[in-house]
């Protein structure tokens, strides 16, 4: 598998519908902010145009059509690996924010970072990247990166309204992490021994990371944990059967355990924490059983992509398109479309019960957290 899979997607969808409430849909006029502002950190799934501003040829990028096409206001390929929005901007949206914080790069470009982080927050999301420093090393911006991109962002809004007044704003912020699953297809473990090996390397950066955003003066942050990458059309149609990867899937399931409980016991080491974890194999899996149920006509196949099951090439200027694209949850063959993005949102944020797929609270419970 190694090589296979350069951009792998959150595959979460609806579980439960209309979990959100007010703050969902275009009601503009009614948005009320419960932060404020959203730091992400992630994959391509989250990417809002950082690696627009990458150099060379092997970066990802999501800066033609038919990406963009249905992005609102007026298609327009955003660096967003979607037909529209992506989940940040759905989650950005239900914290009271128009969309996605914009791209660090694009704000570093701009000279616009300060008022940004100070008044809606920035994007170091990057497709392609991994908790890993080598995964797809040299065409993305690692998690360690992005990290320190969040320091000097940090000391920047420390130079402008002092540190007293930068911690009070970080403390209060959203911070969005979602990463791990490009990690998964860089190495393969053959061995029980090389799978403990790789998982304990992994987890061991993903909690660095989370320690760092901590010691920058982060105290909400929400997790997207890996999914059910093996569900993916680009993995499906190695299959005759179209059937999901049944051994990549129980090694991002692995993973995914291994990140909750190791989450789990370093959180109470660092006072004053909130988080909130999502399981996006449990948010998809009510969707891969019965796609009609979230609206969907499809489930494993892209909207946007070549051959069987849109999965045997990239969403390009030339590719199938899809006439429906509400009625698919892939966009192109390994990303979510606008709609499954809104439905996945929409579950992090549902409080349950029937169901909750986040723990210990869900991301609505984390925004709010600390607030009287
Ligand atoms: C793990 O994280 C550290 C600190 O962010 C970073 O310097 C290091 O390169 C990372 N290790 C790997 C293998 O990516
Ligand atoms: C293909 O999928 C079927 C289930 O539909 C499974 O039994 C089989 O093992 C899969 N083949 C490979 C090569 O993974
Ligand atoms: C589509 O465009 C790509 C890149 O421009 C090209 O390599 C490919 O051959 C084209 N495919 C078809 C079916 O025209």
């Amino acid at each position: 598998m190694k090589g296979c899979l350069v951009l792998v997607g959150l595959v979460v969808a609806v579980l439960v519908g209309g979990g959100v409430g007010a703050d969902a849909g275009s009601r503009k006029a009614t948005r009320r902010r419960l932060v404020p502002a959203v730091f992400v950190l992630g994959d391509s799934t989250l990417d809002v145009g950082n690696n627009n501003h990458l150099k060379g040829e092997d970066v990802p990028r999501a800066d033609k059509q038919f990406y963009g096409i249905d992005f609102p206001g007026g298609a327009k390929a955003t660096g967003r690996f979607s037909n529209g929005y992506n989940i940040a901007d759905f989650i950005a949206k239900y914290l009271g924010f128009e969309r996605s914080p914009v791209a660090y790069l694009v704000l570093k470009s701009r000279n616009y970072l300060i008022p940004s982080a100070m008044d809606r927050g920035v994007s170091f999301a990057s497709a392609g990247a991994g908790i890993l420093d080598s995964t797809n090393a040299g065409n993305n911006i690692p998690l360690s990166q992005q990290v320190r991109y969040m320091a000097s962002t940090k000391a920047a809004m420390e130079a402008a309204v002092g540190a007293h007044k930068a911690s009070e704003i970080l403390a209060d912020s959203f911070f969005l992490l979602g990463i791990g699953s490009n990690d998964l297809f860089q190495s393969t473990p053959k061995t029980p021994a090389d799978v403990t090996a790789l998982f304990t390397v992994l987890v061991s950066n993903y909690t660095a990371a989370v320690t760092d955003l901590y010691g920058m003066g982060a105290r909400k942050i929400g997790m997207i944990n890996v999914g059910p990458v093996g569900c993916v059309p680009r993995v499906r149609v190695l299959n005759t059967t179209g059937a999901c990867h049944d051994g990549m899937n129980r090694l991002a399931m692995g993973l995914a355990t291994a990140i909750k409980s190791a989450v789990a016991s370093q959180a109470p080491k660092l006072p004053g924490l909130s988080y909130s974890l999502a399981d996006s194999f449990a948010a998809s899996q009510a969707t891969f059983a019965n796609p009609q149920a979230s609206g969907f006509v499809s489930a494993d196949s892209a909207c946007c992509g070549r051959g069987r099951l849109g999965g045997e090439g990239v969403c390009m200027r030339n590719s199938t398109l899809c006439g429906n694209r509400d009625a698919y949850m892939f966009f192109d063959w390994v990303h979510s479309t606008q709609r499954a993005a809104e439905l996945a949102a929409q579950a992090l944020f549902h409080d349950g019960p029937p169901a909750q797929v986040t723990a210990p609270i869900s991301f609505k419970q984390l925004a709010l957290a600390g607030m009287t």
